[in-house]
């Protein structure tokens, strides 16, 4: 099986032994405590998961610029998107050296992990639109990932930590939250080992399910993982929970039995386009994937990347830098020549016309309007799931 990033073994921060859990959740409680944001929680989720291995905590500013500019440790581990604890206020945990850190995703905020503090250090206005751009390419605060960086605090908390719940993910998505050991393992009991993963945000539609069929028909794959993102959206995309039962429905009815595993990941959107790819691609190599799918906007948002930037990128790494392969697909549609859905490039006498377009607007206001989508476009009872969350979401 294909290694994990960095390290022979994953090195997950989940603290297993519920014994030890609750002892560790007791000292908590005498601890001091900070509420942390989201997009911590949602890293140190990963982290717990195995996601991030084979990091050990929040990163220091060092490593913080060294990863925004250089996308290496200072250790020189690969890594492309910076690990962070930040915040503006620092008045709870100054002079300690071991906190319980609060989560902002579940009611009442209870203790999701312990962190031993190395290092509070303060990040400049300067630094941090260095890191900005660095990561997203822009520092335009109409981007909604920058709009989120920008706000996360001045202050960064460096440290190990040890998990001690997986927030909400583990209750929210019971059958589709998964962690990367459970999903390692799950590859090795089926005997996989060529798994392309699939990674998304949206429902999937045709074009969706036939780039996985054609990526794994190309790498002779034995399995397809569609590992889907369960954390925050900006406003406008749609929940997790429709999206999961859109994408059961489509395996279920269009894949052939025990050929794709439908899982999540519980980690916040960034819309960082060509280095959330990058990051996409450790954390799969993590799961034990061979292969990650990149197509189109991967990642994007508005038109603040080019369409391939995010296969461009993955060209000018060392080749040390990743193990995993990336199946880098064109924008792919439904051909009215060809009647399927095909990859543009393999398609060169078609025109824009030749091919089933719609925007995701026009889809949206289809949906919303009860309006059936083109059967080329998207699966039917694909298309039902949606609709109804349309339907139910105008009502309200
Ligand atoms: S993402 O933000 O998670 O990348 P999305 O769920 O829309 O967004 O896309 C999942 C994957 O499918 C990405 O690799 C994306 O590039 C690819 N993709 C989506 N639509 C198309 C398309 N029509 N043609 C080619 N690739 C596509």
């Amino acid at each position: 099986m294909i290694n994990p990033h960095g390290s022979a073994d994953l090195t997950p921060l989940y603290v297993t032994d519920a014994n030890k859990r609750e002892a560790l959740l007791k000292e908590a409680e005498s601890l001091p405590k900070l509420l942390i944001n989201s997009a911590a929680a949602a890293n140190a989720v990963m982290l717990g998961a195995g996601y991030f291995t084979p990091l050990t905590g929040y990163m220091n500013l060092v490593d913080t610029m060294s990863v925004a500019e250089k996308m290496t440790t200072s250790d020189g581990l690969f890594w492309p998107v910076p690990c962070l604890n930040r915040t503006n206020d620092i008045s709870s945990i100054e002079n300690a050296d071991r906190i319980a850190l609060l989560d902002p995703n579940v009611d009442g905020h209870p203790i999701i992990a312990i962190q031993d503090i190395k290092s509070i250090e303060t990040i400049t206005g300067d630094q941090l639109h260095s890191i900005i751009e660095k990561i997203f390419g822009t520092t335009d605060k109409d981007h909604p990932g920058v709009a989120t960086f920008f706000s996360h605090g001045k202050y960064l908390i460096a440290g190990p930590i040890q998990l001690l719940n997986y927030s909400y993910f583990d209750q929210e998505f019971p059958e589709t939250f998964r962690t990367a050991v459970q999903i390692r393992d799950e590859i090795a009991a089926k005997g996989w080992e060529t798994v392309v993963a699939f990674q998304t945000r949206n429902p999937m539609h045709r074009a969706h399910e036939e780039l996985c069929k054609m990526a794994s028909e190309a790498v002779g794959a034995d399995g397809i993982l569609i590992h889907m993102l369960l954390g925050k959206l900006k406003p406008g995309d749609i929940p997790a929970d429709v999206r999961d039962a859109a994408i059961r429905k489509m395996v279920e009815l269009y894949f052939p039995p025990d050929t794709v595993m439908v899982t999540g990941y519980g980690f916040d959107m960034l819309y960082a386009g060509p280095r959330e790819a990058l990051l996409h691609a450790v954390f799969r190599q993590n799961t034990g994937c061979t292969h990650l799918i990149v197509g189109r906007d991967h990642a994007g948002v508005g038109s603040y990347y080019g369409p391939f930037d995010a296969q461009a990128i993955f060209d000018t790494l060392p080749t040390d830098a990743l193990e995993i392969d990336i199946f880098k697909a064109d924008h792919t549609a439904w051909s009215k020549k060809l009647n399927k859905v095909v990859m543009m490039r393999d398609a060169p006498d078609h025109s824009q016309e030749d091919f089933v377009l719609l925007s995701g607007t026009k889809v949206r206001d289809m949906l919303a309007a009860g309006e059936e989508l083109p059967e080329e476009f998207a699966r039917p009872e694909v298309a039902h799931i949606l609709m109804d969350f349309y339907q139910r979401e105008a009502e309200n």
